[in-house]
């Protein structure tokens, strides 16, 4: 029943992603027969950050028109479906309400199972969906607006927590401080793009937690120290740039230096990169350096799947189900799950 594809629902935040899968165990990328993506981005941005009761509404609005434009985009009708896919938590409760309830649903009403996922297990997956893909073992970096985690990946299901953030996730400190400088939301991205303009040696940041053992992060220092360099500086544009590369260079340098040290402690030459801030140019080409320099391969997801997407959910999804695991027929949603 596998052999017919998986719907992969994600709704957990400020992006409705869709995805069709046909599992394919070898080349998982092979399967991949459609997605679709609506981000509310624009949304929010009046707001400075997410409001959750406008992202569950949004979701609702998009949810369903996103899934008959994946089907219709892979030529497919529902009743093609083999299973459906949808990100159990964590994150919003009402935004993973929305995919839970339309995912189950639909699963029911076809007949077929459902699986609910876990957003990061999405995330670490998702580079196996390009051509080549990583054999585990290896470490993965998640980085995204709610975690910093490294992870050993010991098989497909077997996570062992490396290291985690003490306080704001990498994401996080980037939006921040985007924010701080005056920059709209979501500032990451638009951070990254300006720091591409500063000015090397300007300004120096901390490199936080690398002076001592351990693989835990912690950014919300760096931010502050953001905060007392902008104040004080003329606030104009070149600063901005110059503020923004030193910050970048900051949190690079430090990722770069945990990742390296957990590929030590673990014995490993493979590196998985995941989550949104994945999609930083800078940190791409730094670990491309050191892996390099030390031996170890870098597998990174495309661009737009290192940020939500509904491809990854169905990823995950189709290999839990062609394991045999299901979601009994209750719609069940879990806000905050430890991997
Ligand atoms: O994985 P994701 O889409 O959502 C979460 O699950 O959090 O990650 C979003 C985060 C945001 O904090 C955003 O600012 C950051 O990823 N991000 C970036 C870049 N693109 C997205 N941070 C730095 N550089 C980028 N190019
Ligand atoms: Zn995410």
């Amino acid at each position: 029943e596998l052999s017919k594809p998986v719907l992969g629902i994600e709704t957990s935040c400020d992006e409705t992603g869709v995805a069709l899968l046909r599992w394919e165990p070898d080349a998982p990328g092979r399967g991949l027969l459609a997605h679709t993506l609506y981000s509310q981005i624009k949304l929010h941005a009046d707001y400075g950050g997410v409001v959750p009761e406008l992202a569950s509404r949004d979701h609702v609005r998009k949810l369903l028109p996103l899934i008959r434009e994946a089907l219709a985009q892979a030529g497919l009708g529902v009743r093609d479906l083999g299973g459906v896919a949808y990100t159990a938590g964590p994150g919003l409760v009402g935004a993973l309400l929305v995919g839970a309830s339309v995912g189950r649903a639909l699963a029911w009403a076809l007949g077929v199972p459902a699986i609910g996922v876990h957003h990061m297990e999405g995330h670490l997956l998702a580079p196996l969906l390009e051509a080549d893909p990583p054999e585990p073992p290896f470490v993965a970096l998640l980085v995204s607006g709610g975690h910093s985690m490294l992870v050993e990946v010991k098989a497909i299901g077997r996570y062992t927590i490396l290291g985690d953030t003490l306080d704001d996730a990498a994401g996080e400190a980037f939006d921040k401080t985007a924010k701080l400088m005056g920059l709209p939301y979501p500032g990451g991205p638009a951070l990254a793009k300006l720091a591409a303009q500063g000015m090397a040696g300007a300004f120096r940041f901390s490199r936080p937690m690398t002076d001592r053992p351990g693989l835990d992060f912690s950014f919300s220092g760096l931010k502050t120290q953001v905060l007392l360099a902008w104040q004080k500086s003329d606030q104009g544009e070149q600063t901005r740039a110059d503020v923004a590369r030193a910050f970048e260079e900051a949190i690079v340098d430090t990722l770069v230096i945990k990742c390296r040290r957990a590929l030590e402690a673990t014995g490993t030459q493979r590196l998985v990169i995941a989550g949104g801030v994945g999609a930083n140019r800078h940190l791409r080409s730094e670990l491309a350096k050191a892996g390099e320099k030390d031996g170890f391969r870098v597998y990174f997801p495309r661009l737009d799947f290192c940020t939500d997407n509904g491809a990854m959910i169905a990823l995950a999804g189709a290999i839990r189900l062609a394991s045999g695991q299901r979601q009994d027929e209750t719609v069940q949603v879990r806000p905050r799950w430890d991997l």
